[in-house]
């Protein structure tokens, strides 16, 4: 009999606590998922439901923030509690991070090549004439124009796009396992953002790169991801197969999500339809489910109780008081979770 090997990243029951003026808050709630080599999972949910925060608590890249409970295993291996050393080595070697600003992760005193060879050179020893050939090939392969001439060029004589390949290439320098990207396509137009997909999807073709992909547009889920976390306000509140989720979603917020993508019969003048109100602050989160207060299904228990996510066959989970009554919920596993303050 084979054992089957681990996910490639597994986190469990994450919370992640900020100190506030009025007390440690939790942004992250009880997060759990996974990403298998070579597969795209997208995390999902509106802006404030969490989705940095998870991210960037991977990396132990909270600022102010901690990681107060939860697990993190990369091939097995616990990253929480693991030193500064051992984190910087795996963001080098096995994770890489494309962030939602490519300007603010360019540094705009140094040439693109220098920044480049700079991150070649951390992983691999190897001469700055290598490296510098390297950097070339690695801004030909992520499509930039002239990469013999624009290796010389400063971050901020590139445009939006062309940065954004950049900090690809960079992404790239490590060869890593897992890319973790931050909304990477949010501040580009549509052309240009289809342009950057469609090179994140050539590169996980050719490398077998796994990508954890942040975004708030479904739209980009549907595109990319084999799997999707659809996060509010700290928690999961469904994950399955994307087709699933898309065709079928369980979840009355992935439900709204979903409505509010734009479809070709959509009348241009109309407003995009979104769900109305705003995600809580993790120090706002209302008793009960926490979107119970913009929720079409809301009932007397909602307001309460806080629903446990409910495991829908194999592949599926949901978060709702009505899967308790549904024939599915009926039979469905529950995933307990401890409620900690926050
Ligand atoms: N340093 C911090 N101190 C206190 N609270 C924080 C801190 N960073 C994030 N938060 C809070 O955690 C919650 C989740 O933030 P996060 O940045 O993860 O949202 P997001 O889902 O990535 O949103 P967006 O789509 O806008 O990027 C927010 O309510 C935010 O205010
Ligand atoms: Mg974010």
């Amino acid at each position: 009999m084979t054992v089957p090997s681990p996910p490639l990243l597994e986190v469990n029951d994450l919370y992640v606590q900020f100190p506030t003026p009025t007390g440690p808050v939790n942004a992250v709630a009880g997060v759990s998922f996974t990403v298998s080599a070579g597969e795209t999972v997208a995390v999902v949910g509106e802006s404030g439901s969490g989705k940095s925060v998870s991210s960037l608590a991977l990396l132990g890249l909270l600022g102010s923030g901690k990681i107060s409970s939860g697990s993190v295993l990369l091939r097995g291996d616990e990253l929480v509690g693991a030193g500064r050393e051992k984190l910087r080595r795996l963001r080098g070697a096995e994770i890489a991070m494309i962030f939602q600003n490519p300007m603010s992760s360019l540094d705009p005193l140094f040439t693109i090549g220098d920044q480049l060879i700079e991150a070649l050179r951390v992983h691999r020893p190897m001469s700055r004439r290598a490296a510098r050939a390297r950097a070339v090939e690695l801004l030909r392969e992520v499509g930039l124009p002239d990469p013999e001439r624009r290796v010389r060029a400063y971050p901020h004589e590139l445009s939006g796009g062309q940065q954004q390949r950049v900090m690809v290439a960079i992404a790239l320098t490590c060869e890593p396992a897992l890319l973790i990207a931050d909304e990477p396509t949010t501040a580009l137009d549509v052309t240009v953002e289809a342009q950057i997909l469609e090179l994140l999807r050539t590169m996980q073709r050719d490398r077998g790169t796994a990508l954890l992909l942040i975004t708030h547009d479904m739209a980009v889920v549907a595109e990319m991801a084999d799997r999707v976390v659809v996060m509010y306000a700290g928690q999961v509140v469904e994950h399955g197969l994307v087709e699933d989720v898309l065709r079928d979603p369980r979840n009355p917020y992935t439900k709204a999500l979903i409505d509010s993508i734009p479809t070709p019969a959509t009348p241009r003048d109309r407003p995009m339809p979104a769900i109305a109100g705003n995600v809580p602050t993790p120090a706002q989160a209302p008793p009960g489910c926490r979107f119970h207060p913009r929720c079409p299904s809301v009932f007397e228990r909602c307001s309460v109780d806080a629903p446990r996510l409910y495991q829908l066959g194999e592949t599926r989970a949901s978060r709702c008081w009505l899967h308790e009554t549904e024939p599915s919920g009926s039979v469905a596993e529950t995933v307990e979770e401890v409620h900690r303050v926050g």
